[in-house]
């Protein structure tokens, strides 16, 4: 049952760009792979315990790390944030190394990224990032399986995200887009565009990957001809009393359908939710033909469960289950 003492490094899935192209492509054929077949993997068989920690609002995450930790044959160990007031009541590193001893993996959303690392640092099992201020992976991940189950392959695809830039989600999509090899485009006002630095990560991912970067004011060149396009909430948990006049910034980054007539003209809309009809989104693009939110909210499930059996695998945790593509040449780890 218990894997023997290994020494592989533990992987972790802190932002986006901690899977090369070629792992996000492997763990996105399992993912749709349990779409079909639930009960596939068995990677927490035992059952094993998976920490999932909440220090902000959640709905769909922990929703779908519960159900689909159970269908991996484990037990989701809900740790109420409030309770265990980590980094207050107790330091991470003692937080990490406590919860390592009883858990075969860590999900957490919180606000620091920095923190996050730090479990990762210390806990000896797999950490995931389950949102953070800076990024949300799990949910990229959820979005790139609904854009290749709805016949859309990833590399070359035009991937248009409008509103908040500067939010971990436009930060998720530029490095798993860029990751995917897809051509991601950022139509954000002034004052809230991606960081600099960010951007040239992304960029840097997108020219080694075959696809590109752009940022860009005007919401309809962000949206010209795309194959999909995307859009969050104004205002993401944490930036409720941030002072900041949001609505008036982002009043022109509505997707409607008039925006919508810019893309493709089978264009898919995309939208993590919550969502706030008549700001970020109009409803008829909301409930409309070319909406897929709810795919995309149940993928989270499966992508997710993917995820976590590729990290244990590939960290040397549980035997390999033959579902996963082998590692390739310039994968992390790869020999
Ligand atoms: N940008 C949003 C994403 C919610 C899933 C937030 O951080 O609140």
């Amino acid at each position: 049952m218990t894997a023997q003492p290994s020494t592989t490094p533990v992987r972790h899935l802190l932002a986006d760009d901690d899977l090369t192209q070629t792992e996000q492509a492997a763990v996105l054929d399992l993912a749709e792979r349990l779409r079909t077949d639930p009960y596939a993997a068995r990677s927490l068989a035992g059952p094993r315990s998976v920490a999932v920690i909440f220090d902000k609002p959640t709905l769909r995450t922990q929703a779908s790390f519960s159900a689909g930790i159970a269908e991996l044959g484990g037990f989701p160990m809900m740790v109420d944030g409030r309770l265990a007031a980590i980094g207050k009541r107790e330091t991470i590193p003692d937080v990490a190394r406590v919860l390592g001893r009883q858990t075969a993996a860590i999900v957490w959303r919180t606000f620091a990224q920095d923190d996050l690392a730090t479990m990762a640092a210390y806990a000896g099992v797999p950490v995931v990032n389950a949102l953070t201020d800076a990024y949300h992976p799990c949910q990229i991940l959820a979005d790139l399986q609904t854009l290749r189950q709805h016949g859309r392959p990833l590399p070359g695809l035009t991937f248009a995200y409008v509103g908040d830039g500067a939010n971990n989600m436009a930060a998720s999509y530029l490095l798993g887009g860029a990751t995917a090899g897809m051509h991601v485009r950022i139509g954000a006002p002034e004052g809230f565009h991606p960081e600099p630095g960010l951007v040239a990560r992304a960029q840097t991912l997108a020219a080694a990957n075959g696809g590109s970067v752009t940022v860009t004011d005007a919401p309809a060149e962000a949206v010209a001809g795309a194959d999909a396009v995307a859009t969050d909430t104004w205002v993401s948990m944490g930036q409720e009393d941030d002072g900041l006049d949001r609505e008036t910034a982002f009043a022109a980054y509505q997707v409607d359908d008039a925006l919508l007539r810019h893309a493709d003209g089978d264009a898919l809309f995309l939208h993590c939710l919550p969502a706030y009809r008549g700001k970020e989104v109009s409803e008829e693009v909301l409930e409309g033909p070319r909406s897929v939110v709810w795919d995309e909210a149940e993928n989270r499930r499966h992508a997710q469960k993917a995820v976590l059996t590729f990290l244990l695998e590939r960290s040397g945790l549980v035997e390999p289950s033959g579902l996963l593509a082998p590692a390739a040449a310039g994968d992390r780890g790869a020999a």
